[in-house]
Formats: C-alpha cells, structure tokens, sequence
C-alpha cells in the first residue's frame, strides 16, 4: 500500500508542500502520496484522527494548527518543546512524535545553500513571535559572535532571551528597533510577521554592515519592504525563505522515510524573482 503523509492547515490551497514532498518522492523513488487536509478551525484533533485511522503516517502543520499539533503530540522533540509549536508529526501506533524543522531548515539554507556560515556573525533577528522563537536555538548552535532580537514590544524580546539563557547558550541580548541606533550586523532576518500586510519593521538603515546578508523569512513576496528597504541600504546580498521552506520538508521527509532528498531543483522551481 502507498504510505500517506498530508500538510494540514487553514487555509491550505496556498502550501507548497504537496509539490515539493511529490518532487522529493519521485527524486528517491519513495512509494507515498502527499496531500493537502484544510482542517476545522475548532476541529484539529479529530482531522488527525481521522487521518491516522485511514493510515495516515505523517503530517506538516502549517498555520493556525502549530500549537495544536504541539498539543496534539505524545513525545515532542527537543526542538519542538524549545519552540512551543510543532511544524512536522509521525505517527507509529499509540504514538505521535512532534518535530519542529522550521529553525533547522532556516539554518541550513543560510549555512549551506546561501553558503554564509554564522558561526563568529553579528545577527540581528527582527520579531519575537512563533518564527523568530523557533530559529533561536537553531542560530545559536551556529556560535554567532552574539545574536540580537530586536522587537516592537521588548517583554517578548526578553522572554526569547531568558529561554536562550535557560538553554545555557549565548551570548543573546533582547532590544527595541529604537535601541538599533549605531549598531551594525553581518546577517539581519525579518522574522516579524510584517512583510504580510506589507508592514517595514521600523528599523534603521545602519544595521546592515558591509556585506551584510539580508534575510526575509517570508517566502514567495518577491522584494519585501524589508528587502527593498535593505536594498537601498547598499545590501547585495538578499534572500527569500523559499530555501527555508524548502529544507524543513527535506528534514522532515528524511524523518519520516530515512532517505535526505537534495533541495536544488525543488529551490529553482519555487524561487519567486527578488524584484
Ligand atoms: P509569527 O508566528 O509569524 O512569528 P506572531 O507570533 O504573531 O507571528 O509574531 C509576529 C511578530 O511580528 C511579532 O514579533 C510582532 O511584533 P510585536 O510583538 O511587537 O507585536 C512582529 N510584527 C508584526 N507586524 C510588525 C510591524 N509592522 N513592525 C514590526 N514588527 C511587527
């Protein structure tokens, strides 16, 4: 029988998941269909039970259901309990295991396909939300010279920092956009949720150094205010997060079935043109 994985999400016609997953099985040969569950809004639980009770193996969780997988799950990985929020399941039996491949997947992409190691970095990571909290240990496993989280309200810059201090890594600082002021970074992410009502995060042009990396977590906008705004700073170097998007299903398609798909082509044919 045909094993069976899905994305599931509300709305879910935008995700780009069955096509890269179908993409990755055909590459290695594996035998499994990959669709996409819109599932209820108040009716999560019961969309995964029937789910695994039609043989279901594995899902993605993509908006609003991260929290709710998190719940959902029997064994949450370390990853997954770092970022409150589950992005990827299996299921084996009586047991469900929640991952979180999102931080991992975004490291990689910076790492080795954009080829910018951030071990020894400035980084400035702009928002504290459920993106920015789950690239946070991931980027500090990196060793950056330090790591700044840069937040409209502060308290939720602090409570990323107090977890990162609690996780025995460091060094991190939390700061307002105001606080920027002078400072200058090698590698700035926007993980505010800002480029999706084409929103700028107030922050200033200083903080790109020379060479910087300027990085949109956002996929598929083509230039962001944020990076039409790091652009005119003189930044060269700009990013999408199609490679983020596309090496957290390569994480979790090796998770499920043993075998690492190479990202490349699922990358080129998702790229949207920065412009
Ligand atoms: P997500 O899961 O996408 O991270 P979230 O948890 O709701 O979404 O977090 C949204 C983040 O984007 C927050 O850090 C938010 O800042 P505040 O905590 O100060 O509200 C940030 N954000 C949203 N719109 C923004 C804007 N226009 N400028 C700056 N930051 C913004």
């Amino acid at each position: 029988m045909t094993d069976l994985y899905a994305v599931i999400g509300n709305p879910i016609h935008q995700s780009k998941s069955p096509l890269i997953h179908g993409m990755f099985a055909q590459a290695t040969g594996q035998d499994m269909q990959y669709t996409a569950l819109e599932g209820p809004l108040d009716g999560f639980a019961g969309a995964v039970d029937a789910f695994r009770a039609a043989g279901g193996l594995g899902l993605n969780i993509t908006t609003p259901f991260k929290l709710d997988a998190f719940a959902y799950a029997t064994e949450r990985s370390e990853r997954a309990e770092l970022a409150g929020a589950a992005n990827a399941m299996k299921f084996d039996g009586d047991r469900v295991l929640a991952e979180n491949f999102d931080g991992v997947g975004l490291v990689r992409d910076v790492v080795h396909n954009l080829n910018c190691p951030l071990k020894g970095k400035r980084v400035l990571l702009l928002g504290a939300g459920g993106a920015a909290r789950g690239a946070l240990l991931p980027f500090l496993a990196q060793e950056p010279a330090e790591l700044v989280i840069a937040n409209r309200s502060l308290d939720k810059a602090q409570v990323l920092v107090r977890i990162a201090e609690a996780s025995g890594a460091g060094p991190v600082r939390g700061c307002t956009y105001a606080d920027l002021a002078g400072q200058a970074f090698d590698v700035v992410f926007n993980a505010t949720s800002a480029s999706l009502h084409t929103e700028l995060p107030p922050v200033p042009a200083s903080v790109f150094a020379p060479g910087a990396l300027a990085y949109e977590l956002a996929y598929g906008k083509g230039l962001t205010p944020f990076l039409r705004f790091a652009q005119n700073a003189g930044v060269q170097q700009l990013a999408d997060g199609v490679g983020m998007l596309a090496e957290q299903a390569a994480e979790a398609f090796e998770w499920w079935r043993g075998v690492r798909p190479d990202t490349r082509a699922v990358i080129e044919k998702l790229t949207v043109p920065l412009v």
